[in-house]
């Protein structure tokens, strides 16, 4: 690999990317490569590798990476990742579609932005019950796809004055929501004002986004990635709202993608918060959540994580076991580049995403397979990737079980079922 591979260094830090604070480091996961940039094999150019560093704010607790990725190089045209592919996600996004329509979209004639709309999975919804909306989101092919579904979409990155442009073509809007995007980006105060300027002055701003509380629960370090800026919790959204005159009105703990929690964000005094989050910011204190002493010793569950996958997948190679993977997901690459897991412990891994079948894992190249005759091939056992996953893929592959295959599961320790 060393031939291909680029390592960029470890730039100065210029302090909290939402308030400016000393950000103090308490994880070095190493070089990472761009987590959704599956290769083609034989690929000459360069592969790039920032240095995953991750550190906490002391003033506002935002716990964030150190190294900021250009954004055009993770998010652009052909960027691979796919909403629908998911029924458990087709079905959460249209709940909540129909939850806003039945909720806050009821006025004469309702405006719903979402900011990283991917293939529309959530916007179908509200599409179909004739609603006016726009998604936006930098990744063409997959807008494309939400086009087909009869969705407006601008194709670009939400900020400041893209917000502005919004409002000045169809006025504001009584919901922004956003799943699974607003970690992703680091510039986080020109996203508020983005949504300052185009928010109705009762409306919403919803989003969905992994818990720190959850990852630190079971060690689930591969929801850090070049993609996942921010780890996001009550404490730190509610002061990243309250520098911008904005106020966090409600949170609630959801299961999707290992536990997340939905903010929702309001214009200062607009509303009421509800009980939910003065309960949960009191509860992050209790447990000492953003105390640099609660964090190291998460990393050090992570990094004895890491040698007992290794140690496992070793022992299973040297038995003669075939194993491979479930799920090319993107947040497997911290994994798998952190723990040094490629080809050599992992035969191939399975993943239903036609763009990232026949490519190469980001950094330690584990080939992409489609799933077709999985559960009937000669594998003893399957890692599981996309461990957020696991009731609807277990559910599908019951043969493989039923067969004798046996899961690797590494989240909340590691073990097999
Ligand atoms: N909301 C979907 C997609 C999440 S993937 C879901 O929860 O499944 C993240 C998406 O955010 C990608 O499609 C990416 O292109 C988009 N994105 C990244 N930065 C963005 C920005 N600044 N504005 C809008 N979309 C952005
Ligand atoms: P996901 O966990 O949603 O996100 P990320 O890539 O950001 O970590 O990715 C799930 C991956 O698993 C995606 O590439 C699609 C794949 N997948 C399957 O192959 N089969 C399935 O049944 C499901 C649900 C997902
Ligand atoms: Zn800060």
């Amino acid at each position: 690999m060393s031939d291909t591979t680029t390592t960029t260094t470890r730039p100065a830090r210029g302090g909290c990317r939402v308030c400016g604070g000393a950000v103090e480091q308490f994880l070095d996961l190493g070089p990472q490569p761009l987590s959704d940039a599956f290769r083609v094999p034989g690929e000459p150019a360069p592969e790039f590798f920032f240095h995953m560093d991750v550190g906490a704010c002391a003033d506002c607790s935002m716990v964030q990476l150190l190294e900021e990725v250009p954004r055009e190089q993770m998010f652009h045209q052909e960027y691979p990742y796919r909403s629908s592919l998911s029924s458990t996600m087709r079905e959460h996004f249209a709940g909540n579609a129909q939850h806003f329509l039945d909720t806050e979209l009821t006025g004469p004639d309702p405006f719903m932005v979402e900011i990283g709309s991917n293939d529309g999975v959530l916007l179908e919804t509200v599409a179909e019950a004739g609603v006016r909306h726009l998604g936006v989101d930098p990744s063409g092919d997959a807008a494309e796809v939400a086009r087909g579904r009869g969705i407006d979409v601008q194709v670009s990155f939400f900020e400041e004055e893209v917000g502005r442009g919004i409002r000045e073509r169809h006025g504001p809007a009584d919901v922004i929501f956003s799943a699974n995007t607003y970690s992703h980006i680091a510039y986080v105060p020109s996203i508020l004002r983005g949504v300052n300027e185009l928010l109705t002055e009762r409306g919403i701003f919803v989003f969905e986004d992994p818990y720190l509380g959850d990852i630190l629960e079971k060690t689930s370090y591969d929801q850090i990635s070049d993609e996942h800026f921010y780890l996001f919790s009550a404490t730190s959204v509610s002061e990243m709202a309250r520098l911008h005159g904005l106020e966090l009105v409600d949170v609630e703990r959801i299961a999707v993608h290992g536990g997340e929690v939905r903010y929702t964000v309001a214009r200062a005094g607009a509303r009421t918060p509800t009980p939910a989050v003065a309960a949960l910011i009191a509860e992050e204190r209790e447990c000492g959540m953003h105390e640099l002493a609660t964090l190291r010793r998460f990393a050090d569950r992570v990094r004895t994580s890491a040698a007992e996958l290794r140690a496992l997948l070793t022992e299973l190679r040297e038995q003669g076991k075939t194993v491979v993977a479930y799920g090319a997901t993107a947040k497997s690459a911290t994994v798998t580049n952190f723990a040094g897991i490629g080809p050599d412990l992992v035969d191939h891994v399975v993943d239903t995403t036609p763009e990232k079948q026949g490519r190469l894992t980001p950094g330690v190249h584990i080939p992409v397979r489609s799933p077709e005759g999985f559960g009937t091939d000669t594998a003893d056992y399957a890692l599981l990737f996309a461990w957020n996953f696991a009731d609807e893929i277990m559910a599908k592959e019951q043969e493989f079980h039923d067969a004798g295959g046996r899961w690797i599961l590494w989240t909340p320790h590691v073990h097999v079922v």
